[in-house]
């Protein structure tokens, strides 16, 4: 589904990512892990394409994704949510999840001014269509709310009704439990679990190794910009390198 290959990224001679291959198969969960600064969300930028990569090559489903521009990503089935949230604090939980949906076959100014029967018809759809993704996410209740006045738990799962209301083929997770309490952090992972079940591919960057371990098919370590293990959640666990680079440091330090 995703291939990432030979990916290299330089900020100002600083290399953050040197020469990373690695694939997401369709339908896996693919973790990717490593400690601070080990450039996972560079290569989640690089993907989604906030960033451009300095080398390598990004296919989806065997197209080109490096040099198109961000805008274009949704269009072609990539999804994602940010590690430090990016929301609109005063637009109201509906307003933000509506904003996830890809401005696909929008249409013109003037038909959107003249508010058409048709134009009309599609808003009612998108907005139908939001009001379903909040509903499963237990967020009907807030959908006139201001973001700003909602708990970090809850503005967590906007992000991802955002990510996941224009129906992507690609999940892109940028630690989505990070300061989340044990009971939000669960709910998460079942929401994880549910669209690992409804065959949606998921890239996911998380410190939480519980959760890592317990949603993952497949986990891909990179430790200052270089992917140095990858193999399923039981292999890794094992791995002396990624004890010695990260998990060994993480246990230290709980
Ligand atoms: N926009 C930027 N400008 C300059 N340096 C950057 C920029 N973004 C990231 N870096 C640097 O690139 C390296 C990788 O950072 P990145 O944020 O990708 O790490 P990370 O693995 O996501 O870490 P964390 O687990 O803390 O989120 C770090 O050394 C960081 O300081
Ligand atoms: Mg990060």
């Amino acid at each position: 589904m995703l291939r990432i290959e030979g990916i290299g990224k330089h900020f100002g001679g600083v290399p953050a990512l040197s020469d990373v291959t690695f694939r997401c198969r369709e339908g896996w969960t693919t973790a990717l892990i490593g400690p601070n600064g080990a450039g996972k969300s560079t290569l989640i930028n690089c993907i989604s394409g906030i960033l451009a990569p300095d080398t390598g090559q990004i296919h989806l489903q065997g197209l080109r994704l490096d040099g198109l521009p961000a805008h274009r990503r949704p269009f072609l089935g990539v999804g994602r949510t940010f590690q430090n949230l990016a929301l609109f604090p005063r637009l109201t939980v509906l307003e933000n999840v509506l904003c996830g949906l890809t401005p696909q076959g929008e249409p013109s100014m003037l038909r959107s001014l003249l508010r058409l029967p048709a134009t009309r018809h599609r808003e009612r759809l998108l907005r139908l269509k939001a009001l379903e993704m909040l509903d499963a996410f237990g967020l009907t209740d807030k959908s006139q709310w201001p973001v700003s006045i909602l708990s970090y738990g809850d503005r967590k799962r906007v992000e991802l009704a955002r990510a996941l209301v224009s129906e992507p083929r690609l999940l892109l997770l940028d630690e989505p439990v990070a300061g989340l309490n044990a009971e939000e952090t669960a709910r998460i992972g079942t929401e994880i679990r549910r669209l690992h079940g409804a065959g949606l591919t998921i890239l996911l960057v998380e410190h939480d190794m519980d959760l890592v371990m317990s949603v993952s098919d497949h986990i891909v370590v990179l430790d200052s910009g270089r992917a140095i293990a990858s193999g399923t959640p039981g292999q890794i666990r094992s791995d002396p390198r990624v004890i010695e680079a990260y998990l060994g440091r993480m246990s230290a330090t709980a």
